[in-house]
């Protein structure tokens, strides 16, 4: 496919279903190209430095991307703009660097792909849940709508599962989800307000917290994902314990005396 007709494609995007189709196909297409690229594992000061030109190029033209992201899981693990986008990173000008396999508006079903690239679990147990009704085409949600694009993971980020997730359910048309697992949400929100208090304090957390915090989200997401209704039940009283405890242990990392330089 030609930059030409892939523009034309982009710009005729959501005219027709039959063009949406030939959009998706060409995505996927981009999608496969992309997983067997290798992983990009260099930091994000790493690839600044190495000269990613996508963020070079981006940070000069309003930079909003490139500041989010700087905060993400993501950009600490090395996985670059390409590696969701597609496109050649190595490239300085935009025509090339852009490619004609670039990702630049993801739909829905686009994101699952390009998330599900690396999180290919995530996505098996997401696909057998209520969020993904297999007959409506399109999922009731993506991943982005719950994790953030640019944001994964960035303590800063303003968003809480439990307002989220009461936006649909408690409304007239769904039941609220039961108060346990309310109270396993609001569990996600504190963990996340708690170490970005142990950061504002000028700390890293220990290991041992970031373990700790690492299997109650895989825990969580296990229940969440597939939409565990039933197991959730019996599962969430076993997390709302390892959270009170991980929260203690919070608490006493933050409140401790400095005991080296903060990194800054
Ligand atoms: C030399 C400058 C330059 C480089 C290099 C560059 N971009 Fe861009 N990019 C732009 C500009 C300018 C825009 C604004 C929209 C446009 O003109 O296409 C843009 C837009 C985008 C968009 C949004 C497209 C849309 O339709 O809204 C994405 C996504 C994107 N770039 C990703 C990347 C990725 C990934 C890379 C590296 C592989 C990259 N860019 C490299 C300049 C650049
Ligand atoms: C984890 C995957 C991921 C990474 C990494 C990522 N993006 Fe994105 N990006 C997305 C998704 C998903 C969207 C669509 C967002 C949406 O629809 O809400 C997007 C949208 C965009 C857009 C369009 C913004 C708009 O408002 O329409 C631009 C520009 C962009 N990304 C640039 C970048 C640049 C530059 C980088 C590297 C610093 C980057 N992205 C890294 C997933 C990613
Ligand atoms: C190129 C591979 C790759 C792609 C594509 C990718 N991720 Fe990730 N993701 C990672 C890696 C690596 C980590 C860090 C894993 C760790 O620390 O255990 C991660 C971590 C995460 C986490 C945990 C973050 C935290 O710290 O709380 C979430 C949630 C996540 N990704 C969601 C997404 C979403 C949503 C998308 C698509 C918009 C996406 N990922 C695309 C590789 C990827
Ligand atoms: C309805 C909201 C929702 C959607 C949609 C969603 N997730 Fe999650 N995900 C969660 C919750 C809740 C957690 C646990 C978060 C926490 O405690 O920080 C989680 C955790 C994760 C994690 C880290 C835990 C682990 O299993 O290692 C990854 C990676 C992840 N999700 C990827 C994805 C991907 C990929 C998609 C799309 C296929 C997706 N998620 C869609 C809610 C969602
Ligand atoms: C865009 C609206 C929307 C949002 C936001 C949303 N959901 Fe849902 N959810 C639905 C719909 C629609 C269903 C399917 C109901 C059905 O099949 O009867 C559903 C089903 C579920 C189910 C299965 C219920 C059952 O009866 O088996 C669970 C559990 C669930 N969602 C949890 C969550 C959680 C947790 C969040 C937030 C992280 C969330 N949802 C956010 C719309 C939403």
């Amino acid at each position: 496919m030609t930059y030409a007709s892939l523009q034309t494609l982009k710009a005729n995007r959501w005219k027709s279903a039959a063009k949406f189709v030939t959009l998706f196909v060409a995505a996927a297409m981009a999608a496969a190209i992309l997983g067997g690229e290798p992983f990009h594992s260099m930091s994000y000061s790493q690839a600044k430095a190495l000269g990613d030109n996508c963020i070079a190029c981006h940070q000069k033209q309003n930079g909003v991307e490139i500041k989010l992201y700087s905060n993400s899981t993501h950009a600490q693990s090395g996985v670059a703009c390409n590696s969701c986008h597609g496109g050649d990173s190595s490239a300085a000008d935009k025509k090339r660097a852009h490619g004609a396999n670039l990702i630049a508006r993801p739909d829905a079903n686009n994101i699952l792909t390009m998330c599900g690239n690396c999180h290919s679990a995530q996505l098996a147990m997401f696909k057998t849940g209520r969020h993904f009704p297999e007959r409506r085409g399109a999922p009731r949600l993506d991943c982005a709508q719950c994790h953030g694009a640019h944001t994964v993971g960035a303590l800063n980020r303003e968003f809480s599962f439990v307002y989220f997730c009461a936006g649909c359910h408690g409304l007239e048309y769904l039941p609220a989800l039961p108060t346990e697992f309310q109270q396993m949400l609001a569990l996600s929100d504190d963990l996340k307000d708690a170490l970005r208090a142990i950061k504002d304090a000028g700390r890293e957390p220990s290991n041992e917290v970031i373990q700790r915090r690492k299997e109650i989200r895989r825990l969580m997401s296990e229940i969440v994902h597939p939409t565990d209704l039933q197991g959730a039940l019996q599962k969430i009283p076993q997390i709302l314990k390892l959270g009170e405890a991980l929260k203690q242990m919070i608490g006493r990392e933050e409140g401790a005396p400095s005991k080296s330089v903060s990194k800054k």
